[in-house]
């Protein structure tokens, strides 16, 4: 509990000042270690590589959850990507896969001030091939008991202690 409220807390505290919640103190990912983990990402029609900003995860082949904070457009003519399957995401693992999103929707809930409710699904294009390295996330239902106390977090989140924040390529 103190472990995850060390994460939890500066991810909130982040909120306001970069989209990408903190990974502090954290390990590099294995490869593929986290299948169901997509980078979403911005791609701002200029001809450079779409940006990571947002981390998601494989509902199933065609539906991604995220944060509804990251639903947020960055330009009028841009669209949003998402990349399964990989760890780097400077230099993408063979086997990643990228998809064009063509809908997306957040809580109606959704209160940001609040940080009520900071879910929601984005559409791929086309449906994820699902592979040893691509997998869909396993969800709890309502009679899910969790009894582990410990919980992982994965993410491309700044791993800097200070507010100014250094960004791995690396999944940790
Ligand atoms: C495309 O836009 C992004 C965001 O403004 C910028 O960082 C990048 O340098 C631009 N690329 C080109 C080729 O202008
Ligand atoms: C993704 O959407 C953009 C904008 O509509 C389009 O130009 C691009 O070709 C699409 N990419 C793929 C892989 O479908």
């Amino acid at each position: 509990m103190k472990r995850l409220a060390f994460i939890v807390i500066p991810a909130l505290i982040a909120l306001g000042h970069s989209i990408r919640p903190p990974i502090i103190e954290g390990t590099e990912a294995n490869l593929h270690e986290f299948p169901y983990q997509v980078s979403l990402q911005w791609n701002f029609n200029n001809g450079s590589r779409a940006r990571h900003f947002c981390s998601g995860s494989i509902i199933n082949q065609r539906w991604i959850l995220t944060a509804a904070h990251c639903l947020e457009e960055y330009t009028k003519d841009g669209w949003f990507e998402v990349v399964a399957g990989v760890n780097n995401i400077a230099h993408e693992e063979a086997g990643a896969q990228r998809r064009n999103v063509t809908s997306y929707e957040q809580h109606e809930l959704y209160d940001l001030s609040a940080i009520k409710y900071d879910i929601g699904v984005l559409q791929l294009s086309h449906p994820l091939d699902l592979t040893r390295n691509i997998k869909t996330m396993r969800l709890a239902t309502k009679d899910t008991l969790i009894h582990q106390k410990i919980a992982k977090f994965a993410g491309w989140g700044s791993i800097s202690k200070t507010w100014e924040d250094i960004y791995p390529d690396k999944l940790m």
